[in-house]
């Protein structure tokens, strides 16, 4: 039987690589295809950001399932200190003593293979499948397998496929800057953002179309009027449009939910609402939504704290949480007595335009016989304070 081999520190599996393994497949037609991905990768340590093997695991699994027949191998995760090919090949030669070995691998890695640990032993025991990733590759690779079959007897094949420019690191670049939708598989993108492995952050077409969903068709103009005035906001604010876009999108994600949908979600986030709170799904959705961002998007901290202070407002907010909360009071398609001068000020001096915006919610309140939650007043003795 032959059995081929793809390993790698798969941070993260990209399409590239499931594609690579098709095609060795198909010209390799092996009896059994093991992905293996490293627990230590020996040639260089793994990013700072990056998930740790177990997660890697998982991750290679998900973008593996396109391909049936690959047979994703924990056996580098069991074994401790640094992933040596050579301890996988003698691990695969126990256990397959009559099998042809072949290692299938991407052009960069033939090119350095002298100076792997044991390469001589991974030669004798294993045939070299290459393939090419960039358009100069080939001729390249055949001129370094026909050296290496003529110095050791290696048998090695390159592949005489497309190129794939694949490359991990082009991949980590892009989830860094709110990008790898397009590129990543879906479930290994979702994952990745919900964990923020590799300092991610969603890609926000892709946010816009998660969070959409959970909105009620007529409140989707707030939404994106949000966003759009937080970005607005952020740029003359020196914030990041990037975390405010995000919040502005989150923001609301949770108002269609009832009372008891509140509570449900209340319950399985711990969070413990108050009686004020208990009769408000203005006050609520906010903590909810917050919460259930977090689960869903793993927002960070400061996103988290923009969406959760979107209501009611708090003392000492951050730039971010004040920004979401003007956001959503001012954004377009608000239309109320007094909104234009609160705009204005929104963009002259952000502490005296909250101070103004949680007066005139107290007043609404107040008007219609509401009794306000006391982070609204206290955030209004802090920011009336601060600006008279
Ligand atoms: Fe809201
Ligand atoms: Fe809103």
């Amino acid at each position: 039987m032959t059995l081929a081999f793809y390993g790698g520190s798969f941070n993260p599996p990209h399409p590239a690589h499931v594609r690579a393994c098709a095609l060795a497949c198909e010209r390799l037609r092996p009896d059994k295809l093991l992905v293996i991905p490293a627990s230590t990768p020996p040639h260089k340590p793994l990013p700072e950001g990056s998930p740790d093997a177990a997660e890697r695991f998982e991750l290679t699994r998900i973008a593996f399932r396109a391909l049936p027949g690959a047979e994703i191998s924990g056996m580098e995760l069991r074994r401790s200190g640094k992933s040596y090919s050579s301890d996988t090949v003698r691990e695969l030669r126990a256990a397959y003593p009559d099998a042809r070995l072949c290692m299938i691998m991407g052009a960069d890695m033939l090119l350095s293979f002298e100076e792997w640990h044991e390469w001589r032993y991974i030669l004798s025991e294993c045939a070299l499948a290459v393939l090419p990733r960039d358009e100069g590759d080939m001729a390249a690779m055949q001129r370094e397998a026909a050296r290496m079959r003529e110095a050791y007897g290696a048998d090695i094949s390159v592949l005489d496929v497309a190129p794939m420019p694949m490359s991990s690191s082009g991949m980590r670049e892009l989830l860094i800057n709110r990008r790898g939708a397009d590129e990543l598989d879906g479930e290994v993108y979702a994952r990745i953002i919900r964990r923020r492995d590799y300092g991610a952050k969603p890609q926000l077409d892709w946010l816009r179309a998660r969070a959409y969903k959970f909105l009620k068709p007529a409140r989707v103009p707030h939404v994106a009027g949000c966003e759009h005035e937080a970005v607005k906001l952020a740029e003359r604010w020196g914030e990041d449009p990037g975390d405010a876009a995000e919040a502005g999108i989150l923001h609301d994600i949770t108002k269609k939910l009832s009372m008891p949908e509140q509570l449900k979600l209340a319950e399985k986030y711990g969070i413990v609402f108050d009686t004020l709170e208990r009769g408000n799904i203005k006050l609520t959705h906010a903590v909810t939504g917050a919460a259930l961002s977090r689960e869903l998007f793993g927002v960070t901290d400061r996103v988290y704290g923009a969406i959760r202070w979107h209501t009611t407002g708090r003392p000492g907010m951050t730039l971010l949480e004040k920004i979401i909360y003007l956001a959503d009071y001012i954004e377009p398609t608000r239309d109320f007595e007094g909104v234009e001068p609160l705009r204005a000020l929104a963009y002259e001096d952000i502490d005296a335009a909250m101070a103004l915006g949680l007066r005139m919610s107290l007043d609404e309140l107040a008007a219609a016989g509401i009794t306000p939650h006391g982070d609204s007043l206290e955030a209004l003795r802090w920011y009336g304070k601060e600006t008279t």
